[in-house]
């Protein structure tokens, strides 16, 4: 086990980058830079014991500085989208930046994931970034301090622990952005990928993918992923839901949320025999199947194409600041949030 620190990069600022890697005793690595505490790099074995990097993302500081994927990074105080770009607190209106469409907030306007974090290295397999987000930023509430710890373990596990406390009541919600491909960041796409998610329900959505409030079985749906299913297999299905979101692009309620860890997605490429795990102690998870990323030129100049990377994104459900009926997420002045996911990387 051991963390090691290199420069990674420069802002036109003059602002330093720092990348902290971590290698456990199997040989796996991971690696995250302090610009947006975004995950770069992930070595990991393949049925044969060869090592791949599974994460789609860049080589260089101005590709993450230049993307429009969030690929890897932390994102916050409110992961995905408030629909409206306004939600209400014991009567207050908060009016936020409408970043998407010019009706929506999504992922914060971006205020974590271009934010030069701290960094400190915690032990000899753990690195915990800082960030404290200003009162007001976006239209969000308070000043909020955060923290998130990125631990690996010798079983091959990524456990990300965050960490929030906020001088005013305000809706927290915080997720990371990976996108991976088993295969290898540059091995095509992930439709021949097989995906379970422990899921009994999904939060359909409009055509802005906002959540309408429903909570839905996935009985009978495409949406049902609770027995491993090709991520392609259906992705290009003619039902509603699909033809708003071009692809899985939804959040699923994992089953028997009770805030410990829980299974929440599983998947597998059967050309590798790398498989994932994902566990969270939050209700939701986004599956999102990258359709629209575009080409963007990504790790050894490859483009990034269309459905080269999955996500699994971990958080509270979207719009739940305006969805009285989904788990909350608002909390009070001085009241620690928390939350674990882990990611665990297995070969079959
Ligand atoms: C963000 C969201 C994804 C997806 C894309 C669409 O990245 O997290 O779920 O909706 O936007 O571009």
């Amino acid at each position: 086990m051991a963390v090691t620190v290199d420069v990674f990069g420069t802002l036109e600022d003059g602002r330093k980058i720092e990348k902290y890697t971590i290698e456990n005793s199997c040989g796996m690595k991971v690696s995250v830079i302090t610009y947006g505490a975004t995950l770069t790099n992930i070595f990991v074995p393949d049925k044969n014991n060869n090592f791949a990097d599974v994460l789609v993302g860049f080589d260089d500081i101005d590709g993450f500085v230049n993307r429009s994927d969030y690929q890897g990074v932390t994102v916050g105080p409110y992961a995905n989208r408030i629909g409206g770009a306004r939600f209400d607190i014991d009567g207050t209106e908060y009016k936020l930046t409408a970043n998407e469409n010019g009706v929506t907030c999504l992922h914060s306007n971006g205020e974590f994931n271009t934010a030069v974090w701290d960094a400190e290295i915690t032990d000899d397999n753990s690195v915990a970034f800082l960030y404290a987000s200003p009162d007001g930023l976006n239209g969000f509430p308070g000043n909020t301090d955060v923290r998130v710890e990125f631990i690996l373990t010798d079983k091959n596990e990524l456990k990300l622990e965050y960490y929030a406390v906020s001088d005013k009541k305000t809706v927290i919600n915080l997720t990371n952005h990976a996108y991976f491909n088993l295969g290898g960041y540059d091995s095509g796409t992930i439709l021949e990928h097989e995906i379970s998610i422990n899921a009994s329900h999904f939060t359909p959505v409009d055509k802005f993918s906002i959540p309408t409030g429903e909570i839905k079985s996935v009985e009978g749906t495409v949406f049902d992923l609770r027995k491993p299913v090709k991520i392609g297999e259906n992705i290009d299905d003619s039902c509603e839901q699909m033809s708003f979101t071009g692809g899985y692009d939804h959040n699923f309620c994992i089953d028997g949320y009770d805030m410990t860890l829980k299974k929440a997605a599983d998947v597998k490429d059967p050309a590798t025999g790398r498989r994932l795990k994902v566990y969270t102690t939050l209700p939701g998870i986004q599956f999102y199947a990258g359709n629209f990323l575009k080409g963007a030129k990504g790790k050894s100049s490859k483009p990034i194409n269309k459905r080269s990377g999955f996500c699994l994104e971990t958080q509270f459900y979207p719009d739940t600041p305006n969805k009285p009926d989904f788990p909350q997420c608002t909390f009070e002045a001085g009241e620690v949030f928390t939350c674990e996911t882990v990611y665990k990387f297995l070969c079959d």
